[in-house]
């Protein structure tokens, strides 16, 4: 098929993710993938500045996955993983995952993504309080800006409210929070309080007015991704774990994007000092090979579940929950992970990143807030540093962007970043370079 009829296929028989026409009139159809790298049917190359969707960690183009994948689909593709029966790739990785990210989750269960980990978890929170008599513990605490995926629960717990509209009315029982933005007061801060303390006190007054014994769990993203990239204060988690233990609130890290190695850590939540008591993981745990999610869960919610009467069992599933394929590749996922430092390149390559956007601040006006954490990034434009009043410039530096063979994502005035864990010095400043020619084009 010639470039004009696959895009005249594509726009008359498939229907997209966030689908409007609009958005949708001259996409770009990608053919193959090699490293930080991806190219379009008529062979132009982009750098690929998002990895995907913030999953493509170990690059495109692993030969090692695809070999994983094969290998595992000769000897048994597919294999039911309920209760009664197991597969080889499923055990091994729940195992190598056992302990990985946070001592005290040692028990998965997989899913097929992000959205199916956090719906869960959520449900996972219900089982657990019901089985200690604590049936009404069943809200829970998001927060603004937040993106848990867009099954109904999940859209439910998202805090970014152009999802909801047309999909309303939303599953009851969940709350949203002004999250930390560090450039932003969302909520009230007190005299002599950090904005970590306040966010957190946000929290702690918001299990008080609906009743700790109404509120299950608080999920929040380490650092939150699609809603702009936004790195909370290092006082935050230390003091929200604090609260959740006192008001007996699960506390279930999303970590669907900083999973993984995408902060510079394995785990986004470990530079904090903290572990959740669920864990919600997709994306990086197979670099997107293969659609493959879970959740981890503390040794406590385990015993509930393993100590529970047949009558009140653990009735969740999925059909591709624990699929040998999936985990095969994923098994092969983390050895690359390891073998190549990648977690430590991306706290390395992060900085560099990190350092180029703030160059880029003291050269344009019109970046209002630059930040980050490993490989995942933002610059915010403004139109006025002081009141950080809109420039609207997201998208035509984007456009540009991707003029000059730069592919990434924007939200608004924020401009994100999230590469391949195995980006090099040379390709991160070939980001940077493309941002900034960009940027002088769009505002010449
Ligand atoms: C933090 C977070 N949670 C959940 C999801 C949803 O994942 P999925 O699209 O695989 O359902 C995403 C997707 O970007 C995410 O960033």
């Amino acid at each position: 098929m010639n470039p004009s009829t696959l895009i005249q296929n594509d726009q008359a028989y498939l229907l997209h993710p966030l689908h409007h026409p609009s958005a949708h009139d001259n996409p770009l159809i990608f053919e193959r993938g090699e490293g930080v790298y991806l190219y379009s049917v008529d062979g132009t190359q982009y750098i690929d500045a998002f990895a995907g969707l913030w999953n493509v960690n170990a690059g495109h183009g692993r030969k090692e996955l695809a070999q994983a994948a094969a290998d595992q689909m000769s000897k048994l593709a597919y294999a039911s993983n309920y209760a009664g029966s197991a597969n080889l790739p499923a055990i091994e990785l729940a195992t190598r995952m056992a302990g990985l990210a946070y001592p005290d989750l040692n028990t998965t269960f997989f899913t097929s993504g992000g959205a199916e980990s956090n719906e869960s978890a959520f449900k996972t929170v219900r089982h657990y309080w019901k089985r200690l008599g604590k049936p009404d513990k069943t809200k829970i605490i998001s927060r603004t800006h937040a993106y848990h995926g867009i099954t109904l629960a999940a859209m439910s717990a998202t805090g970014m409210s152009v999802y909801w509209p047309m999909f309303e009315p939303r599953v009851p029982g969940f709350l949203h929070l002004p999250a930390p933005h560090p450039d932003r007061v969302t909520g009230d801060i007190r005299e002599g309080e950090t904005l970590g303390q306040a966010a957190a006190r946000a929290l702690e007054e918001a299990i008080l007015r609906e009743g700790p014994d109404t509120v299950g769990g608080f999920i929040a993203e380490p650092v939150q991704g699609a809603g702009g990239v936004i790195v909370p204060p290092e006082d935050y988690f230390p003091r929200v774990r604090q609260i959740c233990d006192e008001y007996g609130v699960l506390f279930i890290a999303d970590e669907v994007i900083t999973g993984f190695g995408r902060t510079g850590d394995l785990f986004g939540l470990r530079r904090y000092g903290v572990q959740p008591d669920i864990m919600s993981f997709a994306k990086g745990v197979t670099s997107g090979y293969l659609p493959l999610g879970g959740i981890q869960i503390a040794d406590k919610i385990r015993e509930v579940i393993m100590n529970a009467p047949p009558n009140e069992r653990w009735m969740h599933a999925y059909t591709y929950s624990g699929h040998p394929t999936c985990c095969a590749v994923a098994l092969a996922n983390l050895d690359i992970i390891e073998r190549e430092g990648l977690v430590a390149n991306a706290g390395v390559m992060g900085a560099r990143l990190l350092d180029g956007l703030k160059a880029l601040y003291e050269e344009f006006e019109c970046i209002g807030d630059v930040r980050g954490l490993g490989l995942m990034a933002a610059i915010e434009f403004t139109s006025d540093r002081a009141t950080k009043a809109p420039a609207n410039l997201g998208e035509k530096v984007r456009a540009a962007a991707m003029q000059r063979g730069l592919w990434t994502r924007a939200l608004g005035d924020v401009f994100m970043f999230s590469p391949p864990l195995t980006i090099t010095a040379d390709e991160v400043d070939k980001v940077l370079q493309i941002v900034g020619e960009s940027i002088a084009e769009v505002t010449a």
